[in-house]
């Protein structure tokens, strides 16, 4: 049975996932990094304490896109609901876009969570740049949630994607 993504991830070695990127377990001494390029990635970016959360759950799985310096290029944080995966955080420093750092990201997401893995996430409807990545990696729009955003009254875009094979087996 697999139950424990983030304990499965401390495991492997580093991967040199794409051109002079690689992925690892995001840790606690990540945050600094993460929140300098949460707070230049949303209007509401998340805080500490919400990092300190995800990272706690031992089902969740939390990934670091860095470089061979170990300077951090992005990050994502995926948690477990019941048998159903949701995509709470990806994103990539501003200078580092459009290299495909979210795509190898979430292609670890995908990795670790195992055949037939379902996943899910809400982002704004005016993501475009978001959006057409999700869409690129093969994730559909599934309908919205009307002013789910509470900043400015903004609907979510619910998106779903299934990964082939048998279904996971989660508890
Ligand atoms: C969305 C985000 C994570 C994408 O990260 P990225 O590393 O630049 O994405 P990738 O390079 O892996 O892009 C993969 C594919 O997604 C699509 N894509 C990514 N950014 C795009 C953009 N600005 N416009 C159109 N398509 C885009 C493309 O198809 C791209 O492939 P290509 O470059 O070969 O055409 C990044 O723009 C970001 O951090 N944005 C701010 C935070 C955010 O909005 N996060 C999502 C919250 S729901």
């Amino acid at each position: 049975m697999r139950n424990d993504g983030l304990n499965e991830i401390r495991e492997r070695p580093t991967e040199d996932v794409t051109g002079g990127t690689l992925l690892r377990a995001l840790g606690y001494s990540d945050l600094p990094s993460v929140i300098a390029i949460e707070r230049r990635s949303f209007s509401t970016p998340w805080s500490l304490a919400m990092f300190v959360l995800e990272l706690s759950k031992p089902s969740s799985i939390c990934l670091a896109a860095h470089g061979p310096d170990g300077e951090i290029h992005g990050y994502l944080v995926c948690a477990r609901y019941d048998k159903v995966w949701h995509l709470m955080n990806v994103a990539v420093t501003p200078e580092m876009r459009r290299r495909g750092v979210a795509a190898a990201l979430i292609g670890g997401m995908f990795e670790r969570s195992g055949p037939g893995a379902r996943f899910t996430l809400e982002v704004r409807e005016s993501n475009e740049a978001a959006i057409a990545m999700y869409e690129s990696l093969g994730f559909q729009r599934a309908g919205r949630r009307q002013r789910y955003y509470q900043d400015n009254g903004e609907d979510a875009l619910i998106m779903w994607h299934a990964l082939s094979g048998e279904p996971s087996e989660v508890s």
